[in-house]
């Protein structure tokens, strides 16, 4: 069967400029919230990715109407019916999961298919399922292909999380809005995400105090209204396209970013050597004459975010010394190393640390077991001599708006082949 492969000739520099889009990981989240409205309510800013249209025709399904402008999207769930969501659509991303908290707020009932999503080792949603039941929700998980929810009653509950979750924590909040009574979650995640859904969410008038701190307090209300919200800019796909400029960037202008959002990275990045200006909505990235060897730890919000380690490890092959990258979210989740090996990089993994030696890349036929992974690989192209053919690319238009087309404008060398 034919698919589309990206070709990417390195050696090439980028100039130019990115205008980023709005945060998949908070676009992905506020789509399926809608539902908690009764009234219309318009989304700006969002990214046009294939997560977004898979999330938009789930709530077709459900029988509200939708109309997407470009960036925009007007969903009226005046007319909305619950039904069970198909396991094809589902499994197709990770967020469909969020549709469970919104479902269960909406309707005290679902069934839903299970989320799919990257493949970066073991993703439980034990944490989510904890927060329903602690809302009164019974959760039947007898079918191994889809889960069903039902309460009688939803009320609010102190709920602690075991492990740090963005998906648990807004998947709770969005259970909790509607639930009688207060809810608390504690040890809840700070992601930006999580904090801009809560902003969604408030604009609907829901009372939630904490978002952005490690306790969520939500008082239930009963009638949630329409409203216009912007989704914030994504940190993930700003980061990426920094570390594009870095490995082969001169004077790249990344606009429409938060400044706050990037420090994890641009602290990391400026510590590498890359040269890194950033003002109050924007910033400008060139390639460092050398690159110093650094360690890299994945952290939870506010520290260095998992999904920019992948595409990052590219400049850590063009450092003086050995670098590592740990990944304490998600330790398995190092499938591009193997694809940088096929590209010349020394690299060895060992228990959730990946270890980087000096070396030069050259082009490859590589294979994107992921989202980030295959950002990672156009990173890798773009800093070789030679031609670099990434397959599965349907993995990287999962959470990049018009990439090959952002990077022609940057005077990249790349195009999509059938193949
Ligand atoms: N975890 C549990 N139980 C749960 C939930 C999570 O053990 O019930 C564990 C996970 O296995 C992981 C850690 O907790 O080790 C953190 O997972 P989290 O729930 O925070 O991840 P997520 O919500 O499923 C979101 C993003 C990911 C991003 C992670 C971490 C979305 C749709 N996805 O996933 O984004 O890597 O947070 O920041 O928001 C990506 O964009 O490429 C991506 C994978």
């Amino acid at each position: 069967m034919a698919q589309e492969v990206i070709k990417i000739r390195g050696g090439q520099t980028l100039k130019g400029t990115v205008d980023i889009h709005g945060a998949k990981n908070s676009a992905v989240a506020i789509i399926p919230a809608t539902i908690l409205a009764e009234e219309p309510v318009t989304i700006e800013g969002l990214p046009q990715i294939s997560d977004i249209d898979t999330l938009v025709s789930l709530l077709e399904d459900l029988n509200i109407k939708t109309e997407i402008d470009g960036t925009t999207l007007h969903v009226d769930p005046t007319e909305i019916k619950n039904a069970p969501l198909p396991n094809h659509k589902v499994q197709s991303l990770r967020a469909s999961y969020y549709m469970m908290g919104a479902m269960l707020s909406r309707f005290n009932k679902c069934v839903i298919g299970l989320p799919g999503g990257c493949p970066l080792g073991p993703r439980p949603i034990d944490q989510h399922i904890k927060g329903f039941k602690a809302l009164g929700a019974e959760v039947d998980e007898s079918s191994s292909t889809s889960m069903k929810l039902e309460a009688e009653h939803l009320a609010g509950a102190e709920v602690y999380l075991d492990v740090v979750s963005v998906g648990a924590t807004i998947n709770i909040m969005l259970a909790a809005v509607r639930a009688e009574g207060r809810t608390v979650i504690e040890n809840a995640a700070k992601e930006p995400e999580v904090v801009d859904v809560a902003n969604f969410l408030m604009s609907l008038g829901a009372n939630i105090k904490g978002a952005g701190t490690t306790s969520i307090k939500i008082e239930g209300t009963d009638h949630l209204h329409g409203t216009t919200h912007t989704v914030i800019p994504d940190r993930i796909e700003a980061g990426t396209y920094m570390c594009m400029a870095a490995a082969c960037g001169e004077d790249v202008r990344i606009n429409n970013i938060i400044p706050k959002h990037m420090e994890p990275l641009t602290v990391k990045l400026k510590e590498l050597g890359v040269n890194v200006d950033v003002q109050e909505d924007h910033a400008v990235i060139s390639k460092g004459d050398t690159y110093q060897s650094v360690d890299i730890k994945t952290a939870v919000y506010p520290g260095f975010a998992t999904d920019l380690q992948q595409p990052i490890t590219p400049l850590l092959t063009m450092c003086d010394g050995i670098s590592t990258v740990t990944d304490t979210i998600y330790p398995k989740r190092f499938k591009h190393v193997d694809e940088l090996e096929r590209m010349g990089a020394s690299i060895t993994t060992d228990d959730g640390t990946a270890t980087i030696k000096p070396s030069t890349l050259s082009g490859a036929e590589v294979y994107a077991s992921d989202l980030r992974a295959g950002a990672c690989l156009i990173v890798a192209g773009l800093l070789t001599q030679d031609v670099t053919t990434i397959y599965n690319v349907k993995h990287i238009y999962r959470g990049y708006t018009d990439i090959v087309k952002t990077l022609k404008s940057l005077g990249a060398d790349v195009w999509t082949e059938e193949v």
